[in-house]
């Protein structure tokens, strides 16, 4: 069904079929753009971000002079429609609305009926830019703060049956007010109860959790805490706490950080998919205390408990939002107190050698968005985050 929706868009002449009866009806010319406005009545500002499934755009809502992100959906060039991680993405966007999640207003398309574009919030900053840029890293009060945040869109995603699965610094987003902003719903999913398998390897590597890494098809929300643990180290440490280089050597940094797992502690280990070809190596101490002296032992135990290793007996949200971590001192700033950063979001930090690489990628992307009518020669070229690597 949802390789049918891709087609009936891509078609030409556009015309679309319906999924009941299978029949090819043509769109007659004022149809072409639905219910969606044109992209044209948003007058594009600068880019913005790139990742792994779309251009994102700051743009003026001519309309209203609202400042708005727009996300361009990247196409899927095999089954010549909208990438399927697009359809997920507006799918799951359009139904939920928490203000640490970030607002989708509606749905936009370009000239050609392949461009579709996602009118979001604008918020000034990603955490992974900011932490690429800053000088001195967050303070605990703001770490705290942000970890908050992050675990209240999560817990209301939870609660919706939702799964984010690919939660990194670089989909995080701040406002220039301090809040925080779950972003990229690529790889979201809602689940149902008893689990279905899903493929495995979703979750940028420094953030994926050991099940998944083990073979594990079945997701919980739990991948998604175990990220978060990751970022909460992170922002505390001010380097990525688990920089893998392939899934092997994430693995040995997850031993390495926490020891080896046994039957005990994680009932399903020894029957997970990729111990049937190999065994870890072992190492019987928790490192935690070590990677982080300095820290409070109610911030270790909030660590250790999104690092449980059994995927059931990890925090939830909400366990985490209670964690005594949060009531001791010092205590989480409040987000207005947050400091911005308005001018890294620009900053364009570009060695020669990557100079031609860019320059030639810059030209495909602003082809791209050429639908958009205005001249985007200028805009700056966002680096891409060491963080944001799959
Ligand atoms: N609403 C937004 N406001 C401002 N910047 C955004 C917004 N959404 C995304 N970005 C920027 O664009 C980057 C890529 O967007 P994202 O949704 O993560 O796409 P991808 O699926 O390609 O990773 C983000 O890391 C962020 O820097
Ligand atoms: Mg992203």
């Amino acid at each position: 069904m949802e390789q049918d929706t891709i087609r009936s868009v891509t078609v030409k002449p556009p015309s679309f079929m319906s999924i009941l009866t299978g029949e090819w009806t043509e769109l007659a010319e004022s149809d072409r753009l639905g219910k969606c406005r044109s992209v044209t009545e948003f007058e594009k500002l600068n880019r913005v971000g790139e990742g792994t499934y779309g251009i994102v755009c700051k743009a003026r809502n001519t309309e209203n002079n609202k400042i708005v992100a727009l996300k361009k959906m990247r196409l899927d060039t095999q089954k010549d429609g909208i990438h399927i991680t697009g359809l997920r993405e507006i799918n799951i966007l359009l139904n939920i609305r928490h203000q640490n999640i970030v607002q989708m207003s509606e749905v936009v398309v370009g000239k050609s009926l392949e461009s579709i574009f996602l009118v979001m919030e604008y918020c000034e900053q990603d955490l992974a830019s900011l932490l690429d840029n800053m000088a001195a890293p967050f303070s605990e009060p703001q770490v705290k703060c942000i970890m908050l945040q992050l675990f209240a869109g999560l817990q209301y995603l939870h609660e919706n049956f939702i799964i984010h699965r690919d939660l990194k610094v670089s989909n995080l987003l701040m406002t220039d007010k301090g809040c925080v902003k779950i972003a990229d719903f690529g790889l979201a999913r809602k689940y149902e109860l008893p689990l279905r398998p899903m493929t495995p390897t979703v979750v940028t590597l420094w953030y994926r959790a050991p099940e998944l890494l083990l073979g594990s098809k079945t997701h919980t929300t739990g991948i998604d805490m175990w990220s978060s643990g990751c970022i909460m180290g992170e922002l505390l440490a001010h380097r990525p706490l688990l920089p893998g280089r392939s899934e092997l050597h994430q693995l040995d940094l997850i031993l390495d950080m926490l020891g080896t797992p046994n039957d005990t502690i994680w009932p399903e280990f020894s029957k997970l998919p990729a111990l049937e070809n190999f065994s870890l190596k072992k190492q019987p101490y928790n490192n935690l205390r070590h990677t982080f002296p300095w820290l409070s032992d109610a911030g270790i135990k909030l660590l250790n408990i999104m690092f449980m290793y059994d995927p059931d007996k990890r925090a939830s949200a909400e366990d985490c939002i209670q964690s005594s971590y949060f009531k001791e001192q010092p205590r989480p700033c409040d987000p207005e107190f947050m400091p911005s950063f308005p001018q890294h979001r620009l900053k364009r930090k570009q060695s020669k050698a990557e100079g031609k690489k860019s320059k030639e990628k810059r030209k495909s992307l602003d082809d791209s968005f050429k639908s958009f009518g205005d001249s985007t020669t200028n805009a700056p070229l966002v680096k891409k985050s060491r963080r944001d690597i799959s």
